[in-house]
């Protein structure tokens, strides 16, 4: 007969397998896996020594010890991937003189989420991270600024950098790296309409999708057709797109319904509309048409639109609009394009997303 202790490991084993397994099936593609497996045992084995009852049979011992860490596994991860936005902004004057004033810009995440144990990922954890993956940007100036600060985060040499800079900033143009120290090609996509997405991502359907795809539109469409029935439409289409480019099931939102783990791939992410500081818009065009109000408007249909994986779609929303109001006036110079630091922190916000949702860590 097999003692409590034996049953015990028996359980633990099985509890850390098959979530793993699990992360093997979402991520099969790349080097996603090796990430941080560490804590994710740590986890699983604590959710399973915590389990405060033995029952006697063999096979509800199983199911119990099982379901409960899917459980707690799922409510932290939930928990947690909406905490990831909460972030501190801390800008400090660090030179100055008559005409302009310098602040330093950085940001934390703040001791409330720390059971969450996000971290500000190095060079060398993002390298192990995406290690081997194909990354697709695409979209407006927004989505031009985060593949910047993905390429800043992964490139070693600052020559490198640089250059990469200069040919990513082309106006209106489209850019590939390989970054050969870690196999991994990062493409942006000048693609400034929804209907252009939509496009891209047909493209995709015919061949094989990128590991990670991370999109917007809006600010163009908002300035060039200022017609938001419009903009709902191509939204549409875009959704239909995206959905049948990936079998995912999709969550529950809102009812406190567990829902089921996304089985995405690709990952797959919305850049989010920044805050619009329409006095500090630089053409009397874009004063007048982008307002507060028309802004609100178009993140209606967006909501709507069910794109967003918080309103039932497959798209994880990087809500640049939040950080960058927290981040504030002294990090924009036109209104519309905000410094760094801000994508920075969306480039973390999407790394420790995909670290979440591939249950390594939490
Ligand atoms: C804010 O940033 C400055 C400059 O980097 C640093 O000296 C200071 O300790 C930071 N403050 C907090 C509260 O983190
Ligand atoms: C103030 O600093 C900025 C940036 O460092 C510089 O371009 C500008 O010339 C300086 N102005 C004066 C009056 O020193
Ligand atoms: C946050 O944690 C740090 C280090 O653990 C501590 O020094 C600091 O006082 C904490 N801040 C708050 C606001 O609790
Ligand atoms: C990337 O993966 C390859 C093969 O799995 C490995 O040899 C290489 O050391 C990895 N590079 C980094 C930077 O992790
Ligand atoms: C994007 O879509 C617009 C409108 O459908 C089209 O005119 C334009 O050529 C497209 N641009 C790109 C880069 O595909
Ligand atoms: C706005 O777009 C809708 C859908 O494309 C179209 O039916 C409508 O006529 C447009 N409105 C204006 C004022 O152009």
């Amino acid at each position: 007969m097999l003692g409590t202790v034996q049953l015990g490991m028996v359980a633990a084993l099985v509890v850390v397998l098959v979530p793993m397994g699990m992360a093997g099936w979402h991520l099969s593609r790349n080097k996603m896996l090796f990430f941080s497996g560490a804590l994710f045992i740590s986890l699983a084995v604590g959710v399973h020594l915590s389990t405060p009852f033995f029952p006697s049979s063999l096979s509800s011992f199983f199911v119990s010890s099982l379901s409960s860490a899917v459980v707690v596994f799922d409510s932290r991860r939930h928990s947690c991937l909406s905490l990831l936005h909460d972030v501190v902004w801390n800008l400090t004057l660090s030179d100055s003189n008559s005409s302009s004033l310098h602040y330093h810009k950085s940001w934390s995440w703040p001791n409330s989420s720390s059971s969450c144990n996000f971290q500000t990922l190095s060079r060398s954890d993002a390298s192990d991270l995406l290690n081997g993956s194909w990354i697709v940007v695409a979209g407006d100036s927004q989505a031009r600024f985060v593949a910047l600060s993905l390429l800043r985060l992964l490139l070693a040499d600052s020559n490198s950098f640089d250059s990469a800079k200069v040919d990513l900033f082309k106006r209106h143009s489209d850019y590939q790296t390989l970054i050969p120290e870690i196999g991994a090609r990062l493409d942006f996509v000048w693609a400034p309409y929804a209907d252009n997405l939509t496009d891209l991502v047909a493209a995709f359907r015919r061949r094989s999708p990128p590991d990670v795809l991370v999109i917007n539109s809006g600010l163009w469409h908002m300035l060039r057709v200022t017609n938001e029935s419009d903009y709902a439409l191509s939204l549409k289409k875009l959704r239909d797109s995206v959905v049948s480019l990936v079998p995912y099931s999709p969550e529950l939102a809102g009812d406190g319904t567990r829902s089921q783990a996304p089985a995405l791939q690709p990952h797959l992410f919305w850049i989010g509309m920044p805050t619009l500081i329409n006095s500090m818009l630089n053409t009397e065009e874009k004063r007048e048409k982008m307002t507060d109000e028309r802004r609100g408007s178009y993140d209606r249909q967006l909501w709507k639109s069910k794109l967003l994986r918080q309103s039932g779609g497959p798209l994880l929303m990087l809500d640049i609009e939040s950080l960058s109001w927290n981040c504030g006036v002294r990090c924009t110079e036109d209104g519309m394009h905000y410094d760094l630091p801000v994508y920075e922190a969306a480039v973390q916000i999407m790394l420790n997303a995909l670290l979440i949702d591939s249950h390594q860590k939490l």
